[in-house]
């Protein structure tokens, strides 16, 4: 393997943005509301389900919306909110490659984070 591919492949693990850092980023500052095993509950939205709910296609580009907070206001049920993460899930930025082949450079907790909903979807 040359010296760039596995620079590259170093990258795309980077230990902050893996699924497993995604994970305990999760059980800190999100299973209190969406459960340990994301199931939800009363009015708090099953994260296992995002790709159920839009359809069948995992919409990377709306969950990091509403991690970095663009999508404040924007809910998915009606009645209650959820917080804005965007001052907290912050960090070193990373680029990232999203849904249609665009790129996107955003800080690592929340690219951490859609790694590890990309995961437990069923
Ligand atoms: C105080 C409770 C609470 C906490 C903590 C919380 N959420 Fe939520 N979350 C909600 C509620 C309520 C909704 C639905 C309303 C909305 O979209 O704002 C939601 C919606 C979402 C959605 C949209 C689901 C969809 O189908 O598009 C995602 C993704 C999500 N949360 C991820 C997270 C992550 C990741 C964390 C931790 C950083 C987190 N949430 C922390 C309450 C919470």
């Amino acid at each position: 393997m040359s010296v760039g591919a596995a620079l590259a492949l170093l990258g795309a693990c980077s230990p902050w943005t893996s699924p497993q850092a995604g994970r305990n980023l999760y059980m800190q500052n999100c299973a209190s509301c969406h459960g340990e095993d994301g199931r939800g509950g009363a009015q708090m939205p099953d994260l296992t389900a995002i790709t159920a709910r839009a359809g069948g296609t995992y919409p990377q580009r709306r969950v990091l919306d509403k991690l970095d907070g663009y999508a404040r206001g924007e809910i998915v049920y009606e009645g209650v909110e959820m917080p804005n993460f965007g001052d907290l899930l912050t960090g070193r930025l990373t680029r990232v490659e999203t849904d249609r082949g665009l790129s996107r450079l955003l800080p690592e907790p929340i690219i951490a984070l859609d790694a590890y909903l990309q995961t437990i979807q069923r």
